[in-house]
């Protein structure tokens, strides 16, 4: 008979995330009051990490940043760290030991702040290293992306690229806040404007039809960068994300199950063998469109819910078909369905994929067939070289 002490303990967590606009302005004390003092009494310390591309388009921002410090009392620790913007940061390793070997030389302690500036790669990156460093330093996140701000900056994982495998190494840790500012998205590439819709798509399509619906009806002034619906899409893509990682009972994903990768089993695939040239909001849309028509094929969805669902990615601008999915033979990439394996490895257990069976409504399968993936494929080129022809 063994002996056994059984041990157990929860640990709450709670975050806000903030919206406002002109976060570093001197009036702007959303920033102020979400850092808390080191000790009662104190000032905050933080270190900046920001991203090079949203450097480059606000020039004065790190002036800001320094100056805000300054004019509230936080105490900054060094001047901002500028790392490379986009996928960069996470596939070359040594950003992260920059960032971790900025934590140690400016002597940011556990009860300091990493405060990361910037895209969805950059929060990953910034986050794991605050993750790590000291077995963890608070970290916050202000992203500057419309796929940052209505997704990944909201929850609770970060990482980076490893083995040619995307998110290999990495922690779910939640941060200490999020502080969302809309006036960044405008200096937004349009490719990088465009990303955020298709998770918004994702996430509308999984759980909210109204929403699905108010995303069709918005896709113009979507498309023509209005700021006011692009901030409606990522209050409410927030929520819907932050609600499901706050009720689903799997927050730190322990289990199997992993609703929110609607679409990301060939997404995280297409990335890798596109050597990041597709964003991950383009992949995603690639892999949704693949998922809605495998769904459609085994009889799940019915073809008016599938066609609506495919159109709004391409209303939104999203190409919905790459050469990187088949082979020379026009079949089905191996390469590419290498990222079933992945998908099962990085699960654990059971494979787990979401499909849709109606809008607003995802089922869990788990397999796929081999055939009926070759088919769906098929589809979006024939429709992919229908839409090239009108
Ligand atoms: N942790 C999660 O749960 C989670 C969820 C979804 C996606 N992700 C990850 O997020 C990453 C994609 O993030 P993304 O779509 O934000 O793209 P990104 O971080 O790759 O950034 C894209 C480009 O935009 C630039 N940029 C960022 N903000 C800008 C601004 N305001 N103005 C001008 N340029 C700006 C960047 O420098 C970069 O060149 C992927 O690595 C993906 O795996 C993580
Ligand atoms: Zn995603």
């Amino acid at each position: 008979m063994a002996n056994v002490i059984r041990q157990s303990f929860s640990v709450p967590f709670a975050f806000d995330v903030i919206f406002t606009r002109g976060v570093f302005e001197a009036s702007n004390d959303a920033l102020f009051k979400a850092l808390e003092p080191r000790t009662p009494g104190d000032s905050a310390r933080a270190m900046f990490v920001v991203d090079s591309g949203v450097a480059a388009c606000h020039p004065e921002m790190i002036e800001q940043i320094e100056s805000y410090c300054i004019g509230r009392d936080i105490e900054s620790a060094g001047e901002p760290l500028i790392v490379p913007g986009g996928e960069r940061c996470k596939n070359e390793t040594q950003w992260l030991d920059v960032v971790v070997r900025e934590i140690d030389q400016r002597g940011v302690c556990r009860h300091s702040y990493v405060v990361a500036v910037g895209g969805g790669a950059v929060l990953d990156m910034a986050g794991y290293a605050a993750a790590i460093a000291h077995r963890g330093v608070r970290h916050m996140r202000i992203p500057t992306t419309t796929l940052a701000q209505g997704d990944s900056a909201v929850g609770v994982k970060n990482g980076v690229n490893a083995f040619g495998k995307k998110n290999f190494v990495g922690a779910f840790v939640p941060p200490s806040a999020v502080i969302m500012d809309a006036e960044f998205l405008m200096t937004l590439h349009d490719r990088d404007w465009r990303s955020g819709i298709s998770e918004a798509i994702k996430v509308a399509l999984l759980k909210d039809a109204e929403y699905f619906a108010w995303l069709e009806r918005s896709m113009d002034r979507l498309n023509a960068r209005d700021l006011d619906a692009m901030e409606k899409l990522i209050r409410r893509s927030a929520e819907l994300h932050l609600n499901h990682i706050a009720t689903s009972g799997d927050p730190f994903e322990l289990g199997s199950s992993r609703p929110l990768d609607f679409g990301h089993w060939s997404a995280h695939r297409l990335e890798s063998m596109s050597n990041h040239e597709l964003r991950h909001g383009e992949a995603v849309a690639i892999g949704l469109a693949l998922d809605l028509t495998y769904s459609k094929l085994v009889g799940m969805l019915e073809g008016a819910d599938w066609r609506r669902a495919v159109n709004a990615l391409s209303a939104a601008g999203f190409e919905l078909f790459s050469p990187l999915l088949i082979d020379e033979g026009g079949n089905v990439s191996p390469e590419l369905m290498r990222g079933l394996d992945e998908f099962r490895e990085h699960l654990g257990g059971e494979l787990t994929i979401m499909l849709l069976e109606s809008i607003g409504s995802g089922v869990e399968a788990h397999e796929m067939d081999f055939e009926l993936v070759n088919k769906a494929v098929a589809m979006l080129r024939e429709r992919a070289l229908a839409e090239e022809m009108s």
